[in-house]
């Protein structure tokens, strides 16, 4: 029986890992047509790390991302979100562990039109069946730099402004684990930069864990480590990246052994 808390194994102490993935595997299509966007992916990250994913178009980012975060379910293996296990339990269980305990932001924000940037901030905690306090929004939405945008809708903000609504939503639950996909992908730099502050000050101040799919160098070298991905394996870490070392990585990547993190 799934429940957020009721799979937990042996370590819950602060040294236990926020993400662990063991042999995750995920196959589109069947026969003739199938592709292999997961080829048996281990790896464990530590709570309050950030971590980058890299790796070439089609590599399988966005689908381990999607897996990870319990937005998708592999074929096989396993993957536990705070010593939790997502692939245990029913489709509801599973979305009411998600909308407690983990955060994800889009390239495109996904953010609702018709609401305001307060009511899509707060929307994780309405469809988690929670109060809402109105003092909630105004102070996740401050932390993001929006404190004065409540009442707007997103069509009135710039990409970068939405983009931090985007994670002031993912924030707002006070999730465990941010899951990124891109976050910075549509953003120009100077909004990239203020986007990578907020992920990096949700770990170093709040303790959070993110993981984040990017194909900018730049981008990379604000997480502590990055993981490689090709060809839906993982083919290499890099620790304390700097963007030079990641851009060289990168350019080798087909040079490298699979190895599990
Ligand atoms: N819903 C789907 N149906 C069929 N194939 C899919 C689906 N989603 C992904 N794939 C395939 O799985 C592989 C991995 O896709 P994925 O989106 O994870 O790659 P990615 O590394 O995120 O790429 P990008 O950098 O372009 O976003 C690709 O070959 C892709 O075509
Ligand atoms: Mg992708």
């Amino acid at each position: 029986m799934f429940r957020a808390g009721s799979r937990r194994t042996q370590d819950t102490g602060p040294a236990a890992e926020a993400l662990r993935l063991v042999k995750v595997s995920k196959t589109y299509g069947t026969d003739g047509g199938a592709v292999k966007a997961l080829d048996g992916v281990t790896l464990g990250l530590g709570r309050g790390t950030f971590t980058a994913v890299m790796g070439p178009s089609g590599s399988g980012k966005s689908t381990l991302l999607q897996c990870a975060a319990g937005l998708d379910r592999p074929d096989s293996g396993i993957v536990q979100v705070d010593g939790t296990e997502l692939t245990a339990g029913s489709e509801a269980e599973l979305t009411r562990f998600r909308r407690g305990r983990i955060g994800f932001v889009f390239q495109q924000y996904n953010l609702l039109d018709t609401l305001t940037v307060a009511q899509n901030t707060v929307l994780p905690l309405k469809l988690a069946g929670q109060r809402v306090d109105r003092g909630r929004a105004r102070e996740v939405l401050t932390q993001v730099g929006l404190g004065d945008r409540l009442g707007h809708r997103p069509g009135q903000l710039s990409g970068g402004q939405r983009q931090r609504v985007a994670i002031a939503r993912a924030l707002v639950a006070e999730p465990r684990v941010i899951f990124a996909d891109e976050p910075t992908g549509a953003l120009d730099t100077r909004s990239a930069r203020d986007v990578l502050r907020l992920l990096q000050e949700a770990v170093r101040v709040h303790g959070r864990t993110v993981v984040m799919v990017t194909h900018d160098p730049v981008a990379a070298s604000y997480a502590d480590a990055v993981l490689f991905l090709a060809d839906g394996r993982l083919v290499g870490r890099m620790d304390a990246p700097t963007a030079d070392a990641v851009a060289e990585r990168l350019a080798h990547l087909g040079d490298d052994v699979t190895v599990g993190v």
